[in-house]
């Protein structure tokens, strides 16, 4: 009864005006520059580990020590809560032959253990029967996406009939399945051509981007009502144009300027997006959609909270890495650095925040690093790692979210959290805290009203190659043998009842 409540409080308060400005004002915001090393992930630990079978009897998580609550207990999330899973069309389809990522991992030393995203999991013909464990798992909703490359291979050629007839037999089948799809435009991929081109560092090119965005939304509309245009800005323009790890591998100045200028297409096409999609979906009588970016957080702490430099480059840091592109979207204008603050669009051109989330960076001050904007980031000495070496902070969520729900007051849709374990040790408890944290943030009001976990198979990681296993469904790559984790079962089992077990 409490809970039922409390949700509709959350309701309630959904769009309304931010909640406390003193939180805003705790985080100071400078404008300054920054150039955090994101994504830059130490080598993976552990190369290939088959997934191990989860066992029936056992539907709780290896590393998760605590009973499942009695079936009685109270539920801990809504009804209506969207529980699904995430996937990126280079990681799991295979098949793809004219993408960037195609033709950078052909390239020596590109990607860890030098493999290609050629084959992936096979999702692209396998899509029917892993939609089918996750309809056996009791999930409700999915995130996947489109790669513009699988459907005009070529520059100027034809959009491919036979890849939208895929793409609506696939949503048709979540459909059949009742599992709500979650469909992201832009998932770091770009035709090889374009790039060529100039890719996002051109806004004359955005026309042929636009093209591609209608011929998606036109041919499925009528089957997706929730779209992500962008997935990551920040942390595509930091991987490709600043750290060099992933296509067009650029770095130095005029990468750091290209990689401000990817991220202002970005802003702009996603405003054009936004009225694109709307526009199409009014005039065919389309669903109303709900569109927004999946926007990457990281929590970034100063080492020393006392060393006022430290202080000063953390939030640099948390400005460039958190607040930049959303700032720009809710505004309406482009901020510095991506433009004078020029209102550009309406405010507000997004229907919800979706928030992806792994982990925390520990910032100091480095007088030796001009090129990051004297940022210096690391893990968090001594603490829980993943394979990746990521640290494992969930309360971290819980900061992100209460502090997004201030800033914006948007309904919030968590588009990716996940983790890399390839022995399914600590996932499971990864999940529940991460979703505990969740419930916090929810029950102090903060709508929160879908969860992903990232990701449903385990696939090839982008310059990891296969090394880093994310999935609930574990995959071995010679067979293409599915083995849903214990993880996965648990993860099921929350889904089915919503209620979390207790720890
Ligand atoms: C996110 C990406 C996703 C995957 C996870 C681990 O930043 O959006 O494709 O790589 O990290």
């Amino acid at each position: 009864m409490a809970k039922k409540s409390a949700k509709k409080t959350v309701k309630k308060t959904a769009k309304a005006a931010p909640k406390s400005k003193s939180k805003l004002k705790s985080k100071s915001n400078s404008k300054a520059k920054s150039a955090t090393a994101a994504k830059s992930k130490p080598a993976a630990k552990s190369k290939t580990q088959t997934a191990s079978k989860a066992s029936p009897a056992n539907p709780r998580a290896r590393g998760v020590s605590a009973k499942p609550r009695a079936s009685s207990a109270p539920r801990d999330f809504p009804r209506d809560f969207l529980w699904g899973t995430a996937t990126a069309a280079t990681q799991v389809d295979g098949g793809d032959t004219a993408s960037d990522w195609s033709h950078f991992c052909r390239q020596r030393g590109r990607i860890l253990d030098g493999s290609t995203s050629d084959t992936a999991c096979d999702h692209w013909n396998r899509y029917e029967a892993d939609f089918g464990i996750m309809k056996s798992m009791g999930l409700n909703a999915h995130r996947f996406g489109v790669d513009w490359s699988r459907f005009q291979p070529e520059a100027g050629g034809e959009f491919d009939p036979e890849a939208l007839d895929h793409l609506r037999a696939r949503l048709s089948s979540l459909k059949r399945k009742n599992i709500r799809p979650l469909l992201t435009l832009h998932h770091f991929a770009v035709p090889q051509w374009w790039l060529a081109k100039g890719g996002f560092t051109r806004e004359a090119n955005l026309g042929e981007f636009y093209a591609f965005a209608r011929f998606i939304v036109e041919g499925v509309g009528d089957l997706v009502e929730d779209y992500i245009t962008f997935n990551e800005p920040n942390i595509y323009a930091l991987m490709s144009y600043l750290l060099g790890a992933w296509p067009p591998a650029r770095k130095g100045m005029s990468g750091y300027v290209d990689h401000i200028k990817v991220q202002r297409s970005m802003v702009l096409a996603h405003f054009t997006l936004y009225d694109m999609i709307r526009e199409i979906h009014g005039r065919k009588n389309f669903k109303t959609p709900r569109i927004s970016i999946s926007k990457h957080m990281r929590i970034m702490d100063p080492r020393n909270p006392e060393s006022r430099l430290d202080v000063d480059r953390a939030n640099v840091a948390d400005y460039r890495m958190n607040r930049l592109v959303p700032d720009a979207i809710h505004s309406g204008r482009l901020l510095e650095p991506l433009g004078n603050g020029e209102q550009i669009h309406d405010p507000e051109a997004w229907d919800f925040y979706g928030l992806n989330y792994y982990t925390r960076d520990i910032v100091s001050f480095a007088l030796l690093k001009p090129q990051t904007l004297f940022i210096n980031t690391e893990v968090r000495p001594g603490c829980e790692t993943n394979d990746l070496g990521w640290e494992i902070y969930p309360e971290g969520l819980e900061r992100l979210l209460l502090d997004v729900h201030a800033r914006y007051g948007l309904p919030i849709q968590i588009t990716e959290n996940g983790t890399a374990d390839a022995a399914d040790a600590f996932r499971g408890k990864y999940m529940i805290d991460h979703l505990a944290a969740v419930k916090r943030a929810m029950d102090a009001g903060v709508q929160v009203d879908a969860y992903y976990h990232w990701s449903f198979l385990d696939n090839f990681e982008w310059a990891e190659g296969y090394t880093a296993r994310f999935g609930l469904v574990g995959v071995d790559y010679e067979t293409q043998q599915r083995s849903l984790r214990p993880a996965g079962e648990l993860y099921g089992q929350i889904a089915r009842t919503g209620i979390l077990p207790a720890v």
